[in-house]
């Protein structure tokens, strides 16, 4: 079939997230990495950091920008001035794309601090539409938007989790980043299949893949705590989807609790095969264009 792309566009490999305290040994190891993710919001302000982005940037390394800070389900003005520092953060390396969360991380102007869950809702889902086409209008690069693990469920919600997802994919044309461990969270903690969340998204959007670990609370819920390898499960959702569809990038997220870079090599390189594995033995589909498929304008 020949299907070497994603959505259209160049696929680069596996990559590690940016994480406070393993910097030189990321920048010792850069040349290993096909890709890179960042949260643009721990360079805000910090100049100290340049010298990271600058070695990214030597290397011309494809970098995810991946905020945690426009909190998209806030049905509040769209935060034009910080996504602009976004942008000057961007800009400074070879930036691929931009994303951040369906879900919110302010209201009323405070700031809750961590990806709070938004209802499944056409008017919520219209509110991240309009800022989501605002992004769009202001950036060159793609946009790509997360599904979240979800702390909590609404006890009742107008639309299910995969309609939302796919009426703001429909609607604004963004690609899908698909969290494995988010959804592996999800789908232990409420009790449903993953395999037949999968099917009913639109998983031509995806350009890429989150992996992460986390650890189970006092309560018995799996948090995604970024902290812990990735569990095997996981990995076999990642063989699952790979035979769905091809990614750009396949990120390893971990920012905590790190055993060394050794570990983290290991999981990119894991990753990575399992993608080459893919390519080799690809059938998939070419994707559409969800835009047209949708009849939207
Ligand atoms: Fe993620």
């Amino acid at each position: 079939m020949g299907m070497q792309k994603s959505k259209g566009r160049e696929i680069f490999g596996a990559g590690p997230e940016w994480t406070e305290g393993l910097e030189e040994d990321l920048i010792d190891n850069f040349r290993e990495f096909k890709c890179f993710e960042l949260i643009p919001e721990n360079f805000f302000d910090n100049p100290h950091r340049r010298y990271f982005l600058e070695a990214l940037r030597k290397l011309s390394t494809p970098v995810l920008v991946h905020s945690v800070g426009l909190s998209l389900g806030t049905d509040e003005p769209f935060k034009a001035a910080h996504f602009e520092k976004i942008l000057a953060i961007g800009d400074q390396v070879n930036m691929i794309n931009v994303s951040d969360h369906l879900s919110m991380t302010e209201s009323g102007g405070i700031e809750i601090g961590q990806l709070t869950p938004i209802p499944w809702s056409i008017k919520t889902a219209d509110i991240v539409i309009r800022k989501i086409e605002q992004i769009q209008k202001r950036i060159t690069v793609p946009f790509a938007l997360e599904h979240t693990a979800h702390k909590f469920f609404y006890p009742t919600s107008e639309l299910s989790e995969a309609e939302f997802i796919n009426r703001i994919l429909e609607k604004t044309g963004c690609d899908l980043i698909l969290d494995l461990h988010n959804l592996h969270c999800n789908s232990k903690n409420a009790g449903y299949d993953p395999h037949g969340w999968l099917s009913q998204i639109h998983t031509e959007a995806v350009t890429s893949i989150h992996l992460a670990g986390g650890y189970v609370d006092k309560y018995g819920t799996l948090q995604d705590g970024h902290d812990e390898i990735v569990p095997e499960p996981v990995w076999d959702l990642l063989d699952h989807v790979l035979k769905m569809l091809t990614p750009q990038a396949i990120i390893i997220e971990r920012t905590g609790n790190y055993p060394g870079i050794e570990n983290l090599m290991m999981e990119v390189e894991r990753a990575e095969r399992a993608l080459s594995a893919s390519l080799k033995q690809s059938t998939k589909n070419p994707s559409p264009n969800l835009r047209e498929l949708a009849g939207a304008v």
